[in-house]
């Protein structure tokens, strides 16, 4: 479903109102950057570390911030109040805007900076006590996968390999190497260890990481953040991906065969816990 109303260029639309130019370098060469970031009670969580990635992205595709923080609180905020769910969603992405055909920047650069925000759909309480299923495909993205770009073609066809094999999410290998999800970030738990793949050129710094990783080490909970290689992977006692809208979600499959008993673990059911805690804290104004 569309939004009801969106932000293009300095206005507040319909989406029938929202025209881009067929020449957007978005459009020709995905030339551009974008953020989801989660809202509760109509408060939007870990803002300044999304807007602190979206600065990183910029600058990495070299194309300044066409708004200040304040800026975007405000687009953000209008947002929020046109539907009437409490938790929702915003999506922005900003291009280096419409010029002639040419992979070089153009001379003048007017950015196209577009949001909206949706209601969230969480997982279904069934789905979250089940787990879902993942199934490893070979990691074919390149070599700044720590840009969030809007170019997600290899990530839109590693997720449709999984939907086809009837699994939630792709687990990407590189190397022998485990780096993340075609959409989230991976946990491993082996007995009361936490371990998760390094940041670096190869994954998407999450937001929902970070925090995993902070809870992990505010509760005395071992946490390890360092390679983990494919056959570690298939050993793991634990699997759960973790995005800013999925959360933590258990993985209790992993190319067909149980991860572990097969349900959820007690590490990262915990650790599922301390991030709802976390929220909840949140919600009531005691944490940001
Ligand atoms: C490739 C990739 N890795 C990780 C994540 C998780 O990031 P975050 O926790 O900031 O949502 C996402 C989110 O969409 C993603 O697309």
């Amino acid at each position: 479903m569309y939004p009801s109303l969106v932000y293009l260029n300095g206005a507040f639309v319909s989406p029938e109102e929202a025209r881009v130019s067929a020449f957007d370098r978005g459009f020709v060469f995905a030339d551009g950057v974008y953020e989801v970031i989660p809202a509760y009670g109509k408060r939007l969580f870990r803002l300044s570390q999304h807007l602190a990635r979206l600065d990183a992205s910029l600058a990495s595709i070299r194309l300044s911030n066409p708004l200040a923080a304040k800026g975007w609180g405000e687009i953000c905020a209008r947002l929020l109040t046109a539907n009437s769910a409490d938790d929702q969603y915003i999506y922005l992405q900003v291009t280096r805007g419409p010029a002639p055909r040419d992979h070089a920047f153009p001379a003048e650069t007017r950015p196209t900076v577009f949001a909206y925000a949706q209601p969230l759909k969480y997982p279904e309480p069934a789905q979250r006590a089940a787990g879902v299923a993942a199934i490893t495909v070979p990691d074919i993205r390149w070599q700044r996968c720590d840009i969030k770009a809007i170019a997600l073609l290899p990530n839109v066809l590693m997720r449709q390999q999984a939907t086809e094999a009837g699994a939630a999410e792709a687990i990407l290998l590189r190397d022998n190497l485990v780096t993340e999800g075609s959409a989230s970030n991976i946990f491993l738990g082996f007995g009361d260890t936490l371990v998760t793949p390094p940041k670096g050129p190869y994954i998407l710094p999450g937001v929902t990481r970070d925090l995993v990783v902070e809870l992990a080490h505010a509760h005395g909970i071992a946490c390890e953040e360092r390679a983990v290689s494919e056959n570690e992977l298939r050993k793991a006692d634990e699997l759960a991906l973790s995005s800013s809208t999925k959360e933590l979600l258990a993985i209790t499959t992993l190319d067909g065969k149980k991860v572990g008993t097969g349900k959820p673990g007690a590490l990262l059911t915990r650790l599922y816990a301390l991030y709802q805690d976390y929220k909840r804290d949140f919600r009531a104004g005691k944490v940001d």
